[in-house]
C-alpha cells in the first residue's frame, strides 16, 4: 500500500499517494471510468503512459516533444486540439505523466478547458515528485517570459511511484535532489544533515515523503504564494537567471543559486553536499552579469523588487525585499 499525505485545502484537499510501485494499480486509487487525456512527452518511457492508458475505458495518449521550450502556447494549443476532438467533456479528466514541464502543461489545460476538469498528476522525475506536481502550480511560458501564463489549480490526486526513478540519469536525478536540499535549508535542519549522512542513497522512498511533507506544510498556509510560500523561491531568483543562459538543467541552476544566498559559514557544507550529488558550485562557467539580465525581467514581472530568501543556519531563513541591482552586488560581493 502507498503512503498517503493528504494536501488540506478545504474543498480543494487531496492525496499524494506514495509507493515504490503503483502505476499498474493507478485505477484503483483515481477513477479511469470515463474518457481519459493522459499526457506526457517523447522523453518518457513510453511504458508509463501505456500503463495507465492499459486501465482506462477510453484513453488517448498526446505526446509532445520533450523539452522546456515547448511548454509554450502551439503545445497548448495542440493538446487542446486533441482533447476536443476525442470528445472530452466536463466529468472526464486529464492526466499528467512525465516531469514538470508535462504538469505544467497540463495543468494549465485542466485548468481552462471547459472551465476546468479533473487533473491528476503522475510525475515521474524526483524534481517534479518532490516540488512541482504537488501545490497547484500550473503554467506554459509565453514571449521569453517564465512561467507567465498560468493558474493556480490543484490536482485531484497526485501519484508518486519511486520506481520511475530507475529510468532517470543521475544528472536528472541530482537536479531533483537540489530541490530536496532547499527545502531541508530553509525548514528542516534534521533532514539536510540526514541527507549530508546519506539518506538519499538508502531510502529515496523516505527522502520523497520528507521533502513533500515540508512542501504540503508551506502550500497549506500560503496556497497562492502571498507570504511563506515564496521559501519554496529560495535559490531560484539567481537560479532562474542561470537556467535562462540554457545550458543547466532546473535543480543545478537552484544549487547554484543557493550559494550566495546562504550564510558565509554555511557555505563549505552546502558545497560538500551540492557536490556529493555531482550538483555544480562553481561559478567560473556562468556569465553572471548576463543572468543578472534575466533577474531585472523577473523585477519588472514583480513590480520592482524582488523576495530573497536567505538561510543562515539550516532549519532557518529570512526574507529580504531587494531590487535586481542589489541581488547582483550581493551575489558578486559573495563571490569577492
Ligand atoms: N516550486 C515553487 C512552488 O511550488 O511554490
Amino acid at each position: 500500500m502507498p503512503n498517503i499525505l493528504t494536501m488540506n485545502l478545504g474543498d480543494r484537499s487531496y492525496d499524494i499517494l506514495v509507493s515504490n510501485s503503483t502505476l499498474d494499480s493507478v485505477g484503483k486509487f483515481i477513477n479511469l471510468e470515463r474518457k481519459v487525456a493522459i499526457i506526457t512527452d517523447s522523453g518518457v518511457p513510453e511504458e508509463y503512459s501505456k500503463a495507465i492508458a492499459s486501465q482506462c475505458k477510453n484513453a488517448i495518449v498526446i505526446t509532445f516533444d520533450q523539452g522546456e521550450e515547448n511548454k509554450n502556447l502551439e503545445t497548448y494549443k495542440y493538446i487542446c486540439e486533441k482533447i476536443l476532438d476525442f470528445g472530452l467533456e466536463r466529468s472526464d479528466a486529464i492526466v499528467a505523466v512525465g516531469g514538470g514541464v508535462v504538469g505544467d502543461i497540463s495543468g494549465f489545460v485542466a485548468s481552462t478547458y471547459m472551465r476546468g476538469i479533473d487533473f491528476y498528476n503522475i510525475p515521474t522525475t524526483l524534481l517534479s515528485q518532490v516540488d512541482s506536481s504537488i501545490g497547484g502550480k500550473t503554467a506554459i511560458d509565453f514571449c521569453g517570459v517564465k512561467n507567465i501564463l498560468g493558474s493556480f489549480y490543484q490536482p485531484k490526486a497526485v501519484i508518486i511511484s519511486t520506481d520511475t526513478l530507475r529510468t532517470l540519469d543521475k544528472r536528472q536525478i541530482s537536479s531533483g535532489i537540489a530541490e530536496v536540499i532547499k527545502m531541508s535549508l530553509t525548514s528542516d535542519e534534521e533532514l539536510f544533515k540526514d541527507l549530508e549522512e546519506g539518506l538519499f542513497e538508502k531510502d529515496k522512498k523516505q527522502t520523497i515523503i520528507r521533502a513533500l511533507k515540508i512542501k504540503k506544510s508551506v502550500v497549506e498556509a500560503d496556497e497562492k504564494e502571498n507570504s511563506i510560500r515564496k521559501i519554496l523561491n529560495f535559490g531560484h531568483t539567481f537560479g532562474h537567471g542561470i537556467e535562462a543562459l540554457g545550458n543547466l538543467y532546473h535543480g543545478e541552476c537552484v544549487a547554484l543559486g543557493m550559494i550566495p544566498m546562504c550564510e558565509k559559514k554555511l557555505r563549505p557544507r552546502l558545497i560538500n553536499l551540492l557536490s556529493n550529488f555531482n550538483l555544480p558550485t562553481s561559478f567560473e562557467a556562468i556569465d553572471i552579469d548576463k543572468a543578472a539580465e534575466f533577474i531585472q525581467h523577473d523585477k519588472k514581472s514583480s513590480g520592482g523588487v524582488i523576495n530573497v530568501v536567505f538561510v543562515d543556519s539550516p532549519g532557518s531563513y529570512r526574507i529580504e525585499k531587494m531590487s535586481a541591482e542589489e541581488i547582483l552586488r550581493h551575489i558578486k560581493s559573495s563571490f569577492g
